[in-house]
């Protein structure tokens, strides 16, 4: 799995790194692997690199980022012949004295605009088909919920994982059979897909299912599991397609027992008033000097550790 390594921040990557980069000119059309040298320091990532080389030796060089913390999805590139975010990938896991070179390139399965640079939009067309919201029956409580649906720990517990999906795109990179199929929804989209499914507040869960039995959905899966090992996220979308199949065929058998679907939560109880304070609890002894208790900090002792506090007194 290609998930955060914390240990790889401790350690020290090679002083001198080979950046190896695919390059791609919209313009000429040209094609070309660039090197640039990079002096690197602990802690650095491949991000962090890039942004070395656009202010320091090129800044032409093209690719995309944001939040720089693994929450956005945008930063997505191969590296090293494995898709990662490139703000989550320190030097030193891809690169040690032995061989100080690291490649890069743009995402596998998704057309490159320049560089290091993917058109998303086939991708979010995918993502759309699944439509990855809530869908109740009652369309008028969907516009206008009367309040919160109910999910249990446990039913929050089963569809958790797939909820964490960034749409980075990286499973979609891996995907052998999106390379073969450019239809083919792909293990993001049918995560999603799952995720709804099985989400008790959703009731279009027939729907989806049809959406999954398409000859671009889930049966095209060839199950290499390659989704799954490089999901920044540790999501296993290559499960949720197993998953969705197994739904789809006990449906097909009518086997499948309808959904039960929570119900918006009642509204609550009303808040009894607070008990007043006892008239002892609002006044301030006249013997405490408050000048004094702002000066100097009062001790107190929680489980056997001292505390000093120090406290302000408002008027
Ligand atoms: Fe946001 Fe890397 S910059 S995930």
């Amino acid at each position: 799995m290609v998930g955060i390594n914390p240990e790889a921040a401790t350690k020290t990557p090679p002083k001198v790194v080979t950046f190896r980069i695919r390059r791609y000119n919209p313009v000429s059309g040209r094609e070309w692997w660039q090197e640039y040298k990079v002096e690197t320091s602990r802690g650095m990532t491949v991000l962090d690199a890039l942004l070395k080389i656009k202010e320091e030796i090129d800044h032409t060089l093209v690719w995309r980022y944001s939040c720089r913390m693994g929450v956005c999805g945008s930063c997505g590139m191969v590296i090293n012949g494995v898709p990662r975010l490139a703000c989550q990938t320190q030097i030193a896991e891809v690169a040690d004295e032995s061989n100080p070179v690291v490649t890069l390139e743009p995402l596998y399965n998704f057309p490159v605009i320049r560089d290091l640079l993917t058109d998303f939009t086939g991708f979010f067309e995918k993502h759309k088909k699944v439509k990855p919201y809530l869908i109740r029956n009652d369309k008028e409580e969907q516009e206008d919920p009367k309040g919160p649906y109910i999910v249990t720990p446990e039913q929050f517990e089963f569809m958790e994982e797939f909820t964490l999906c960034i749409s980075c795109g990286l499973c979609y990179a891996a995907c052998p059979v999106a390379a073969s199929d450019p239809d083919y929804l792909g293990p993001q989209a049918l995560g999603y897909l799952f995720r709804y499914v099985v989400d008790p507040r959703d009731e279009a869960w027939e729907m989806r299912l049809m959406i999954a039995d398409d000859e671009h959905g889930c049966h095209r899966c060839h199950y290499a599991g390659t989704c799954s090992m490089v999901c920044p996220k540790v999501v296993d979308p290559a499960q949720a397609i197993q998953r969705l199949r197994n739904l789809l065929y006990k449906y097909k058998l009518g086997l499948l027992r309808k959904k039960k679907t929570s119900k918006p939560a009642p509204p609550p109880k009303e808040w009894k008033p607070r008990k007043p304070m006892p008239p002892e609890a609002q006044l301030v002894s006249p013997d405490v000097d408050l000048k004094k208790l702002e000066e100097e900090p009062v001790e107190i002792e929680v489980d056997g550790v001292k505390i000093r506090l120090r406290y302000k007194i408002y008027e």
